[in-house]
């Protein structure tokens, strides 16, 4: 079962306006999506997206039964939100959420190859119709991008170590399930003992978001959405690291205005059209309370922004 993380917290941050129109970036369970179509008033619309053609599969006869509101869901990448929106024959909304990474549902399947605690093939593609999988990317790619990878999007400081290990062991046969690789990881790192993560957790991150292409899916979302959302409205973004989090914070600090002193006197104010203003000023975290009740949470950050000085 996938829990929603902060639910009410992402749905006071959300919606401003009950009859307007919503984007959940990340159905995945459709836990949020659920939430934000009850408070939806007739007229509201609800847009959900999802890369994973199962997370569309799963949650639309549930989103769909008598929402009585206008419900579309769209396998795409979000990426791409701007392009399906203008299909739609939408122009501007109220709201968007995304709820960065996984879900439940791809973690525990072991065939989707996310993680070791369910030996599978190491697929890891979050849209099974396309791209390349991460056993692709671990058999062929050279030794430097593989340390690369795994420095870049997993900040492991063994990243050397990791690769040379990981092209010494496909010299001898093909790196096929996710046990195999983890065994990999963890004797290039020293074992296990003593340590809080297990040693393989960065590395699995990393691979993940080289092949789904996370942050610049992110990056992407974020810069047509930012000129979508309509004036007062909301971005509703939760992270569960700190390269995503660094991320979301750069992009919307862009768009809020600083000064600078001029050195003639005076200031000058500095920022990227269109403006925005934190709704927060620090990301939110967590209860305690949720924490204890769902693990997932526990790294979870939430930023809102509104659109407008
Ligand atoms: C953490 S889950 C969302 C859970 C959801 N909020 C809920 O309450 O059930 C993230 C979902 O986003 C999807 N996803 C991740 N990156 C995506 C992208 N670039 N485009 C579209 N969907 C994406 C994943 O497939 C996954 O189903």
């Amino acid at each position: 079962m996938h829990i929603p993380v902060m639910l009410n917290e992402c749905l006071e941050g959300l919606i401003t306006d009950p009859s307007g129109i919503y984007v959940d970036g990340t159905l995945g369970n459709g836990g949020h999506s659920t939430a934000i179509l009850e408070r939806l008033e007739s007229g509201g619309i609800l847009i959900g997206f999802d890369r994973d053609v199962d997370a569309i599969e799963r949650v639309k006869d549930k989103l769909k039964a008598g929402a009585r509101k206008r419900v579309e869901l769209v396998h795409d990448n979000y990426a791409n939100m701007a392009e399906q929106l203008d299909r739609l024959g939408l122009g501007k909304v109220q709201g968007l959420l995304l709820d960065l990474g996984v879900s439940s549902f791809q973690l525990d399947l072991a065939e989707r190859g996310f993680s070791f605690q369910h030996d599978g093939p190491i697929d890891m593609r979050m849209d099974q119709t396309s791209g390349q999988t991460a056993a692709e990317l671990v058999n062929t790619a050279d030794e430097q991008e593989l340390a690369d990878i795994i420095y870049r999007y997993g900040e492991d400081h063994a990243s050397r170590r990791i690769a040379r290990a990981i092209v010494e062991a496909r010299m001898k046969m093909q790196i096929e399930t996710t046990a195999q690789l983890a065994g990999i990881i963890e004797r290039a790192k020293g074992g296990r003992k003593g340590k809080k993560i297990h040693p393989a957790t960065k590395t699995f991150q990393a691979l993940r978001m080289a092949v789904n292409d996370e942050l610049a899916s992110i990056e992407q979302v974020l810069e047509q959405m930012v000129e979508r959302v309509a004036e007062g409205g909301r971005i509703v973004v939760l992270t569960f690291h700190s390269l995503e989090d660094r991320l979301v914070k750069q992009f919307f600090n862009r768009h809020v205005p600083r000064e600078e002193s001029l050195q003639q006197g005076g200031v000058r104010r500095i920022y990227e059209e269109p403006l925005v203003k934190w709704i927060w000023k620090k990301p939110l975290t967590a209860s305690n309370e949720e924490q204890g009740a769902n693990p997932r949470s526990r790294s979870a950050k939430l930023r809102v922004v509104e659109i407008g000085a």
